[in-house]
């Protein structure tokens, strides 16, 4: 069998520091987010998305954005991003120099409500000035898309309304797009199609895919967008994630089982899936449960077994 349709390399976005714990229930301490920023960088992760610029009263565990930033030791080479929803988002986030901001709008007008309380064309009303200020403090723009193949209140989101949302966001001078399936409802051919729309407005190299894990499909949704030559993808180390708008929705797909199936189809990520599950099993017992990554279950058990084998 041949993998010459596969993609040779794969960047990942470990989202966890941001997706996966802005809704934790009980605080995180920021100590502990800087360490997980330090630990995934040492396993090779060449972007992480570290926080948000978001209101605190809407998502409390994200206040500390500051302090987290302020405390991180950044590596080179590696890209730092974070969230910011409007123009006082950004000029907050500009104190601790990201090297990406990421806006963040909906296909689906309900959700668009519910998450940052404005329509879609309202949001991409305050995204312009935000992507002109990051461009010439010559910060880059991604845009993440949520919603792009169902929502938490509207259902189904036909693939029309996701090319409606690239372009808006191209119109603006967003770089590129997170295709994301929020609430992780997505089956393959679904996901495809979102991407499909999206590819009228970003070439490949510019859409990554961001797909929650709600009904087990976020690792064969990656494969069917790898399958289009889609080569960047966010993840989340254990699993860690939900959005506290997407009520019932699941962590991102794991970064550990991202990489074991990446690995497994020859493609370089340039990650160590070992110290990578180590660091999916701290993060997790700091939250005091246990991982929810699959592969990383699996190399801690089978190290555990040769360990007990000795
Ligand atoms: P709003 O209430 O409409 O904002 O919230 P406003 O402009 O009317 O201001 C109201 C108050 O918020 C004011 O304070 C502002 O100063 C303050 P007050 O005068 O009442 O004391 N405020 C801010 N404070 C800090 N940082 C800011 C900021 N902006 C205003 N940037 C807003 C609008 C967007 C701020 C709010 O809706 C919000 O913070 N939403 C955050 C939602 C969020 O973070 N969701 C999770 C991330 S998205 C996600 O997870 C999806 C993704 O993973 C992809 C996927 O899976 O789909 C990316
Ligand atoms: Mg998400």
């Amino acid at each position: 069998m041949s993998t010459a349709h596969y993609p040779a390399r794969v960047r990942l976005v470990d989202v966890s520091p941001r997706d996966g714990l802005q809704n934790e229930p009980q605080p995180v301490p920021a100590a502990v987010k800087i360490e997980l920023v330090h630990r995934l960088q040492a396993a090779g992760l060449q972007e992480i998305e570290v926080t948000s610029y978001v209101s605190p009263k809407w998502v409390p565990q994200m206040a500390d954005n500051h302090e987290v930033m302020q405390g991180i030791t950044r590596r080179p080479g590696v890209r730092y991003a974070v969230l910011t929803p409007n123009l006082k988002g950004f000029e907050a986030a500009l104190q601790d120099r990201p090297d990406e901001i990421v806006v963040f709008g909906a296909a689906s007008e309900a959700f668009s409500q519910k998450n940052i309380n404005c329509s879609i064309a309202e949001s991409i009303e305050r995204f312009a000035p935000v992507v002109e200020a990051a461009r010439q403090a010559g910060i880059a723009v991604r845009g993440a898309m949520s919603c792009t193949v169902g929502c938490p209140y509207e259902g189904d989101v036909p693939p029309e309304r996701v090319g409606m949302l690239a372009r808006l966001m191209k119109d603006i001078g967003v770089q590129r797009v997170d295709v994301a399936d929020t609430i992780g409802v997505g089956t393959p051919l679904k996901v495809q199609r979102a991407i499909e729309a999206t590819l009228a407005h970003f070439d490949i190299d510019h859409i990554s895919g961001h797909f929650h894990d709600t009904y087990g499909q976020a690792l064969a949704n990656t494969l069917a967008a790898l399958q289009m030559g889609v080569w960047n993808f966010q993840s989340s180390v254990a699993g860690l994630g939900g959005c506290p708008y997407a009520k019932g929705a699941t962590g991102n797909v794991a970064t550990e089982d991202v990489v074991y199936l990446l690995h497994g189809l020859g493609i370089d990520t340039g990650i160590d899936l070992e110290a990578l599950a180590d660091t999916g099993a701290w993060i997790s017992e700091r939250l005091g449960r246990p991982t929810g990554s699959r592969a990383g279950r699996a190399l801690l058990a089978r190290r555990a077994a040769a360990m007990g084998g000795c």
